[in-house]
C-alpha cells in the first residue's frame, strides 16, 4: 500500500494493489472500532465497490470476531419508487450482501423506503431518524463515475438534508447492469443529502476501476464543487480513501 498526499490537505489517499486488500484494510479499521463501541452507528452504500469489504464483515462476524446485535445501520440511499422486497432494490441488495449473513436486528436496519406513499414525507422521516443518531460512527462510502456519493448527483448546490432526486443519464446506465432492462431503471431516488454524509465522525471511501480516476481526480485534486458532490468530502474532518491503482491512476 503506498500514500498520496496533497498538498496543503489535511487527508491523503492510500492506494493498493486490489479491491481484496482494500477491503481487509477497511474492515480492520471497522471491526477495531465497533469492538470499542457494541452500540456501534454504521452507515452503508451500495453498489460493486463495497461488496469485497461486506464480505470481509461476514467473515469476521462467522469467525465471532464481531456482533452487529447491538449495531444500527444507516443506508445511504434506495430508488424510488420500487419495491423494497425486489432484490434490485438497495434493500434487496443490502440483504443479500450483508444483512441475512450476519446478527443485525431486523429493526436496525435503518434505509428511506421505496415504497413510502409520498416520496417527499419518506425523505422527512429519513432525515428524523438520522438526526436522532447525532451522526453515524463511521460512513462507507463509494463515489459514481460522476462524482456522486449516495445519490447527491451533480448539480449547482449541496442538499444537505435526505431528499428526493431525479438521476442523471450517467447513474441510470451505469446502475442498469443490476437490471434486466435499461427502462426498468427508477429514474428517481431517495438520498441522504450532504449533511448526514458530513455529520458522520468518520468516512471511508472506495474506489477502483479506471472508470473512477476522472471522479477521484476531480474529488481530491480540484476545489470542492457541488458540480463533484464527492468533492465536499475534502471538508470532512476524517475521510480515508481506499483505492486501487486505476481509481488512482489521475492523482
Ligand atoms: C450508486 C450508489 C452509490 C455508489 C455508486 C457507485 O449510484 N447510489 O452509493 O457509490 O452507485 O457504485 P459502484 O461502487 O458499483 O461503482
Amino acid at each position: 500500500m503506498r500514500e498520496i498526499l496533497f498538498e496543503s490537505k489535511h487527508y491523503s489517499a492510500l492506494v493498493f494493489k486490489n479491491e481484496t486488500e482494500i477491503a481487509h484494510y477497511a474492515a480492520g479499521i471497522v471491526v477495531n472500532q465497533m469492538k470499542n463501541k457494541p452500540e456501534f452507528l454504521l452507515g452503508l452504500a451500495t453498489g460493486s465497490s463495497p461488496v469485497p469489504f461486506y464480505k470481509e464483515l461476514i467473515r469476521e462476524y462467522q469467525a465471532g470476531n464481531i456482533s452487529f446485535a447491538k449495531v444500527n445501520t444507516y443506508n445511504l440511499d434506495e430508488y424510488y419508487p420500487i419495491d423494497p422486497t425486489s432484490p434490485q432494490s438497495f434493500l434487496g441488495f443490502m440483504r443479500e450482501n450483508l444483512f441475512d449473513h450476519i446478527d443485525l436486528p431486523e429493526e436496525a436496519i435503518h434505509i428511506p423506503r421505496g415504497n413510502a406513499p409520498d416520496a417527499e414525507e419518506e425523505a422527512r422521516r429519513y432525515q428524523r431518524e438520522l438526526n436522532r443518531t447525532g451522526g453515524t460512527d463511521i460512513q462507507i462510502l463509494g463515489i459514481g463515475s460522476d462524482g456522486h456519493i449516495g445519490f447527491n448527483e451533480p448539480g449547482d448546490a449541496f442538499i444537505y438534508d435526505t431528499h428526493v432526486t431525479g438521476l442523471t443519464r450517467q447513474t441510470i446506465e451505469d446502475n442498469s447492469r443490476f437490471f434486466e432492462d435499461i427502462s426498468q431503471v427508477p429514474t428517481k431516488a431517495l438520498t441522504m443529502g450532504i449533511g448526514g454524509i458530513m455529520n458522520a465522525k468518520m468516512c471511508i471511501l472506495i474506489a477502483t476501476g479506471k472508470n473512477k480516476a476522472q471522479a477521484i481526480h476531480d474529488a481530491l485534486k480540484c476545489d470542492p464543487t457541488p458540480a463533484c458532490q464527492g468533492s465536499v468530502l475534502q471538508f470532512h474532518q476524517n475521510t480515508v480513501f481506499l483505492l486501487d491503482e486505476d481509481a488512482a491512476s489521475l492523482l
